[in-house]
């Protein structure tokens, strides 16, 4: 350990970086292709790109003024969107920014922070940086969560929950019975629903009843600006105030604020792409089902989570690389023989099927 690692927090110090995905010349280049071949399926990314109208909004902006730290255009326009009243919402730098001040707001060191594995990779990352106590209840065969098994966890030093609805990577939704289990326990639960616009699943209603629930919500996949970084967050006026409290001032950015309210002014051609991208999923099962040493798991969002009988998920990998398809690959052992894969364009998809064929 050098001088400078025993000055920092310990566990600071030992977190490990958190591998998100590579940019596509990366891809590429250890592929051993051309950038323009790469097919990236493994962000569940918008494979549309940016709508014109949002790239026309980045335009002319007083790029020289802070933003608004009260994010009042931003908060209105999510308020219309959603039916939620203004006071209860905030906006993040993405999804990711709300989990990390909900660790601030209610996690202590050693205090338990509980996810259901397999599930988002944020949710314990963050959880490192505040010192917590992870615990990561697995989920059942079905995906579905453990609730016995998470209710033995649950004791005065349990905080918060996450539960991503749809969850990623298993596709599969929190029914409204689990989550009331658990809110009625009062610690605070956290429902994810980054894959919403795919889904059209939410767990919103419940907001009137419990002050301990918060829905997350993104703008990175069904608006297509995974790049500008906007999430948001819905829960309990009282909840709300306490994360705008304590947030970085100006951490939505001037870009990030114009490309939400165009994307809001376009919703139903951004509603309608992420249709688009629900029946590209649908495809992709519908050619699975006639193929054989492959299946999935049945999936509300945008991605499916295939598993190759006469493979391992490294072998399908590679296998898919080479024909320049990049995929999301796991280190959980549940995980093993099995890959996520975005639903993309009509084009896409053809790509990925034929190499499919070539892989199982
Ligand atoms: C379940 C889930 N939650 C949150 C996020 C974070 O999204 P954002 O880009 O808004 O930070 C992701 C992104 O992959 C996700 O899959």
């Amino acid at each position: 350990m050098s001088q400078l690692e025993k000055l920092m927090r310990p566990h600071m110090a030992k977190i490990a970086t958190y591998h998100g995905v590579d940019p596509s010349a990366e891809l590429a280049r250890k592929a051993g292709i051309e950038p323009e071949d790469v097919i990236r399926l493994n962000a569940n990314e918008n494979p549309y790109g940016p709508l014109d109208a949002i790239a026309e909004s980045l335009t002319n902006l007083e790029l020289h003024l802070y933003p608004d730290t009260q994010q009042r255009k931003l908060r209105a326009a999510l308020s219309e969107y959603t039916g939620q009243p203004f006071e209860r919402i905030i906006a993040g730098a993405g999804g990711d920014e709300i989990i990390d001040l909900l660790m601030r707001l209610f996690v202590d060191p050693d205090q338990k922070v509980i996810d259901c594995e397999p599930t988002f990779g944020m949710y314990a990352f963050s959880a490192r940086q505040a010192d917590a106590k992870i615990v990561s209840v697995d989920r059942t065969e079905t995906f579905d969560i453990d609730i016995p098994a998470m209710s033995k966890e649950i004791d005065d030093t349990a905080r918060i929950v996450f539960l991503a609805s749809p969850n990623n990577p298993t596709g599969n939704l929190l029914t409204e019975s689990n989550a009331r289990a658990l809110l009625d326990t009062g610690i605070v639960v956290c429902v994810d629903e980054t894959y919403y616009e795919f889904s059209g699943s939410t767990l919103c209603p419940l907001l009137e009843e419990y002050e301990n629930l918060v829905i997350l919500r993104s703008f990175s996949k069904w608006a297509g600006i995974a790049g500008l970084r906007v999430g948001y967050a819905i829960a309990s006026e009282n909840l709300i105030q306490h994360l705008l409290d304590i947030k970085q001032p100006y951490n939505i950015n001037i870009a990030g604020e114009a490309a939400v309210l165009a994307a809001l002014e376009h919703k139903d051609e951004l509603l309608g792409r992420a249709k688009s991208l629900v029946s590209e999923r649908q495809r992709l099962e519908q050619e699975l089902d006639e193929l054989e040493g492959v299946s999935y798991y049945p999936s509300m969002g945008n991605f499916l989570l295939v598993k190759f009988d006469r493979r391992t998920a490294e072998e399908a990998y590679v296998g898919l690389a080479q024909h320049g398809i990049f995929v999301r690959r796991f280190s959980q052992p549940v995980l093993h023989n099995a890959l996520r894969i975005s639903a993309g364009t009509p084009e896409q998809t053809v790509r990925v099927i034929d190499a499919l064929r070539s892989v199982v």
